[in-house]
């Protein structure tokens, strides 16, 4: 259970931090706000800027990435971390420097006992080597969810397990099996879910099934003041005024209100997604994030309710 813990959430009006997520039970957190500079140094991220992010790990990757080994040693014993996690979720990047920065990385790590985890996007299995991941890295997160792109102008499922018509739509089976078929090993992929909402404004009230046309994203939350996206514990504040819409075949369920539609886990398609990891004996589960979990118990059935189900979950098995 790999739960991931977004700095941003500390400069929340109502801030989660770090000592906040004590409590759960995960088996392993990822602190997400460590950037690196383009001279191979690392930086803690204060205002956490994820384009910016990237462009400078690209460039370090590239040149300093000797450099950039021993600053991420250095840097993981200062702290006292266990290991690091490197986040590839995009695919502007050369998979074969990346394959051979891992490589460095897992070599320089064994002299310290530290682990190395990589994150993934789910959809682009041509983007990454596959092989030198499962060979180096101790676990391949697969972030599997918000497959849509923000140029797509339609509402679409976050995270859909299977899909509605088998060989279009991506869903999570699709690409966990995209996955395997490229040689992935099972027992290093930690299959990722995300505990947040994702929201549009629908073009028409009148239209509001899976693939109805959307205006953009939604309002963004009160607390987390980021459009088209709401924490559960802000969602949970305006289920009740919202209709919900559930589909067993793609294992789904989104909410509609006037031209506000969102969609976001059950506690249902959360459990049919932890058996869908036992059944194809994946390593785990991951947690994206705890930060926009139900934090305060505002739902009702629990703070942190995502990670207490997995615990359960994978606990009595
Ligand atoms: C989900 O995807 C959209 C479109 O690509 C993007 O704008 C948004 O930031 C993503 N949300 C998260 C939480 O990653
Ligand atoms: C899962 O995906 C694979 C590959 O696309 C497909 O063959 C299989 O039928 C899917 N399973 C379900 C239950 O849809
Ligand atoms: C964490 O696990 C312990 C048992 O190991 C249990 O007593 C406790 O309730 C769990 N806490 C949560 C938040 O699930």
């Amino acid at each position: 259970i790999v739960c991931y813990y977004d700095s941003r959430a500390a400069s929340y009006s109502t801030p989660t931090f770090a000592k906040d997520i004590t409590s759960t039970n995960c088996t392993h957190y990822v602190y997400d706000g460590i950037g690196v500079t383009a001279q191979g140094d690392i930086r803690i991220l204060s205002s956490y800027d994820t384009a910016c992010n990237v462009e400078l790990y690209n460039a370090a990757i590239g040149w300093r990435s000797e450099k950039l080994v021993n600053s991420v040693a250095v840097f993981l014993e200062q702290y006292n971390f266990d290991g690091v996690e490197i986040d590839r979720r995009t695919t502007d990047f050369d998979k074969n420097a990346l394959a051979r920065f891992v490589n460095r990385l897992r070599s320089r790590l064994y002299m310290i006992n530290k682990r190395l985890a990589v994150s993934v996007s789910a959809q682009f299995v041509d983007a990454y080597d596959i092989t030198s991941l499962s060979l180096y890295a101790d676990m391949i997160n697969l972030h599997a969810y918000n497959f849509t792109t923000s140029t797509t102008n339609t509402v679409a499922n976050l995270a859909p397990l299977f899909s509605s018509t088998p060989n279009n739509v991506v869903s999570v089976n699709s690409t966990v099996t995209s996955w395997l078929a490229a040689g992935v090993r099972r027992n290093k992929v930690n299959l990722v879910v995300a505990t947040y909402a994702r929201t549009y404004t629908l073009a028409s009230d009148a239209q509001r099934a899976v693939g109805a046309r959307s205006t953009g994203p939604g309002e963004a939350g009160p607390n987390t003041k980021r459009p088209g996206l709401l924490a559960q514990y802000e969602f949970c504040n305006i289920a009740s005024e919202y209709t919900s819409v559930s589909d067993s075949s793609t294992s789904t369920a989104y909410y509609f209100k006037g031209r506000s539609w969102i969609t976001i886990e059950t506690e249902d398609t959360l459990v049919q997604k932890f058996t869908y990891i036992l059944d194809n004996m994946l390593a785990g589960v991951g947690i994206f994030t705890l930060d926009l979990d139900d934090t305060s118990n505002t739902c009702g059935n629990g703070a942190y309710r995502v990670s207490e189900l997995a615990f359960q979950y994978f606990t009595s098995e």
